[in-house]
């Protein structure tokens, strides 16, 4: 299995702090954006890793964390997506460093407090079909939000006014070797972007999804108030816990 983390997009919702650098090089209490979803896959035993950037000074991804030795990794995998085209074409990238394994993806500014070990065990057991993890939030409407029936994930809305339930789909999503041709038949949504949720919702309606609720606190930190929450979350009890 094989980890990609998406740090790519130009981060305009947060000028000017992402004017002259990448929103993921921002510090979040002790350590850059960056350094958490990293974590994150190497504690849950993922040691091939690819980092897709993009916007202002990628160059310095690789002058932060090199080879990965920080890490405890052997190396690290980059490549640079241009412009903003959406989750799902930062992702498209990942395809021929995926080789038809399975793949654990992190966006590259979510953050938390402990582990994914068990779902990527689970996944991992799957074999096949995707999974996506679940947060209980109160601010449903700033997400991607599931529908619930019988226990069952039946739909998934992006951002929705009138949220169908208090859930979040969390920013760490697993995919089969099928996620890549897919991504190639989507088309942009009204924000003019290829949507992570248009690619869980195929999986979705061919009734090959699976999810679980994440244990322990999750932030996202792509917002001012959200990077700020993230960063008191994390010096008031650490994160990416065993
Ligand atoms: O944080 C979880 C949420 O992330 C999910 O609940 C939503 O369903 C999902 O769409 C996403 O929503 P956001 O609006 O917060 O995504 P954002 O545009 O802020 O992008 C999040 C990360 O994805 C960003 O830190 C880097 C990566 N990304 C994003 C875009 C638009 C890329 O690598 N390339 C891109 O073009």
């Amino acid at each position: 299995m094989k980890g990609v983390v998406l740090a790519g997009g130009l981060g305009t919702r947060m000028h000017p702090l992402t004017k002259v650098t990448n929103k993921h090089l921002l510090p979040v209490y002790n350590e850059p954006m960056i350094y958490y979803p990293i974590k994150t896959l190497v504690n849950a035993g993922i040691d091939e890793i690819l980092i897709v950037t993009g916007g202002n000074n990628a160059g310095d991804f690789l002058r932060l964390m090199g080879n990965g030795k920080d890490f405890g990794l052997k190396h690290i995998n980059y490549t640079y997506q241009e412009g903003e085209g959406g989750i799902a074409a930062a992702l498209s990238l990942a395809e021929f460093f995926a080789d038809q394994d399975q793949i654990v993806v992190m966006l590259g500014d979510n953050i938390i407090e402990k582990n994914i070990r068990s779902a990527v065990e689970a996944f991992r057991n799957q074999k096949d079909g995707a999974r996506i993890l679940l947060k209980e939030v109160s601010d449903p409407h700033r997400f991607g939000v599931p529908t619930f029936e019988d226990e069952r994930v039946v739909r998934i809305d992006e951002k929705p006014v009138h949220p169908a339930s208090m859930y979040a789909v969390i920013g760490i999503y697993m995919y089969d070797k099928t996620v890549f041709d897919f991504i190639k038949t989507l088309k942009p949504s009204q924000r003019g972007e290829l949507e992570i949720t248009d690619v869980n919702n195929f999986y979705i309606r061919e009734g090959r999804m699976a999810w679980d609720v994440l244990d322990g606190w999750w932030s996202d930190a792509g917002t001012f108030e959200s990077l700020l929450s993230a960063s008191n979350r994390v010096a008031k009890t650490g994160a990416n816990k065993l």
